[in-house]
């Protein structure tokens, strides 16, 4: 099989931006993909290295002690049944025989999966271990993995069955249910929810599948009443190729996605997105049969604002749609830039490629001619979408530039390739390239939308004397 494709088609449509993570959980009877198999090879030639940083196994590090804290905290969230990983770490027998492929995994920095460079900026969501915490995965594993006693374990931890978001203030469900067949491939599908007669502030997003063995993943995106984007469809009657395109410039957008693995969007308090009077809920949504035909009822629950927020937040993108990437070009450079006409919070950072994807990096250019680095990926991995949440805060006035830069390997080295003989241009296949990159940002509430996309005559000019 392929690997997971997202929803390029829509990120087409740049300006109204999204934040698509891409995880790689391969439905019922699929084997991963070939890329992961590349991984696991690469992590073995790897190996080689790792006998210089172990470090010696003192005979103390027990799994319940010091090992259990590190992968409830670090690992859980995906490594149980039902989310993206494909085995579960829950307990000491669950762990036990992944002791040797943990440090593997933890010491090369392919787990948890984070790309950041941690030199450059604080985010919250940050995944990537301490120096102590491999220490303490890789002297367990040294010791040969000991359970230790069970009296030293951590309670275990309670995971939300129902809303990860908290009981929804409202749920929006497809009206009727999608017939999943039981085999084949089936196209994404559009599937339209009317949502509320009235303006309501989002402060959570929580989209669910209904049946997450046969849902990849969901993407649900908001269509302002009046828009053109897919105006014939009816309500809950899949469209399965829209020969419309979403409008653009804070007009139609993306507002929330289940990916497994990936938490839902909960935006801090005081801040909330707006979805209009009127609009509709467009589920995009990828089967994966697995072998028995069924039924599926998707939906978005929502929590909203229980006080007009202080921000607006907006999901902007910024790309470079000109991209030529000549065959066997190893270090192709492609950049986009914005300046935004109005001050904005920064809350969420996500450049986005496919398979030649290899670095990015996100800066700023201040009114007062300062730059800085907001965010730097060395190793970019396209099977990871991960957007990045600056912790504190990450204010930039009006008339601040930001550039993001990409690199592609279009090299017979990059093992993710999937032809370095072909010129690449933007396309939505993963065997086409892309160069986006989405941001939550966040703007004083009562501030036009259309500000963030009007260039400011900022710094102003000095008046003639
Ligand atoms: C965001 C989700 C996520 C988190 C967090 C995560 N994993 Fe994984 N893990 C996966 C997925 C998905 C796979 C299978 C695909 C792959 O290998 O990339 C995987 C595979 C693995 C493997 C298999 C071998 C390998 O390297 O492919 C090991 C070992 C592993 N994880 C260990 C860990 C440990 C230890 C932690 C915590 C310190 C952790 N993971 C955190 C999602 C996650």
């Amino acid at each position: 099989m392929s690997i997971t494709r997202l929803t390029d088609r829509l990120i087409n449509f740049l300006a109204l931006g999204a934040t698509i993570p891409a995880a790689k959980k391969p439905g019922a009877g699929q084997a991963y993909p070939v890329n992961m198999r590349i991984h696991l090879a690469a992590i073995f030639v790897f190996s080689w290295a790792i006998p210089c940083m172990a470090f010696a196994a003192d005979g103390k590090t027990t799994f319940h002690k010091n090992v259990e804290p590190i992968v409830q905290a670090r690992c859980q969230g995906c490594h149980r049944p039902g989310e993206a990983a494909p085995m579960p770490l829950l307990t000491y027998s669950d762990t036990r025989p992944w002791a040797k492929a943990i440090k593997q995994a933890v010491v090369t920095g392919k787990m948890p999966p984070w790309s950041a460079d941690s030199s450059v900026g604080h985010f919250r969501n940050d995944r990537h271990l301490s120096a102590a915490e491999i220490d303490t995965l890789v002297k367990w594993a040294d010791a040969g993995a000991p359970e230790g006693n069970t009296k030293d374990a951590p309670a275990p931890l309670q995971f939300t069955e129902g809303w990860a978001i908290g009981k929804p203030d409202a749920v929006l469900q497809m009206p009727i249910p999608y017939d999943v067949p039981a085999q084949g491939t089936v196209d994404y599908q559009w599937i339209l929810i009317p949502a509320f007669k009235e303006d309501k502030w989002v402060q959570a997003f929580e989209v669910r599948p209904g049946n997450r063995s046969i849902v990849h993943h969901v993407a649900a995106f908001w269509r302002r009443a009046g828009s053109k984007w897919m105006a014939d469809a009816q309500p809950g009657v899949p469209v399965a190729k829209p020969s419309t395109a979403p409008e653009t410039g804070a007009a139609d957008g993306i507002i929330a996605e289940y990916v497994p693995g990936i938490p839902p969007l909960v935006l801090p308090k005081g801040y909330a997105m707006l979805l209009p009077a009127g609009a509709d809920i467009m589920l995009q949504v990828h089967y994966t049969p697995n072998g028995k035909a069924t039924k599926d009822i998707s939906g978005v629950g929502f929590v909203f604002a229980t006080a007009p927020p202080e921000y607006q937040v907006i999901t902007y993108g910024m790309g470079a749609f000109n991209l030529k990437i000549p065959p066997y070009e190893a270090n192709y450079r492609a950049q986009a830039t914005a300046t935004f006409g109005t001050d904005v919070r920064v809350l969420g950072m996500n450049p986005h490629m496919h398979l030649r994807g290899k670095s990015a990096e996100i800066s700023a250019t201040y009114p007062d001619g300062r730059s800085e680095a907001l965010l730097r990926v060395p190793k970019y991995d396209f099977n990871w979408q991960i957007t990045y949440e600056p912790a504190g805060d990450l204010l930039l006035p009006a008339g601040t530039k930001v550039e993001a830069v990409s690199y592609y390997d279009n090299s017979v080295n990059n093992p993710f390739n999937p032809d370095p003989s072909k010129e690449v241009k933007w396309g939505d296949q993963t065997s086409d390239e892309m160069m986006a990159v989405f941001m939550h940002l966040a703007i004083p509430a009562g501030t036009d939308p259309r500000m963030l996309y009007r260039r400011p005559s900022y710094p102003p000019k000095p008046s003639a004397e």
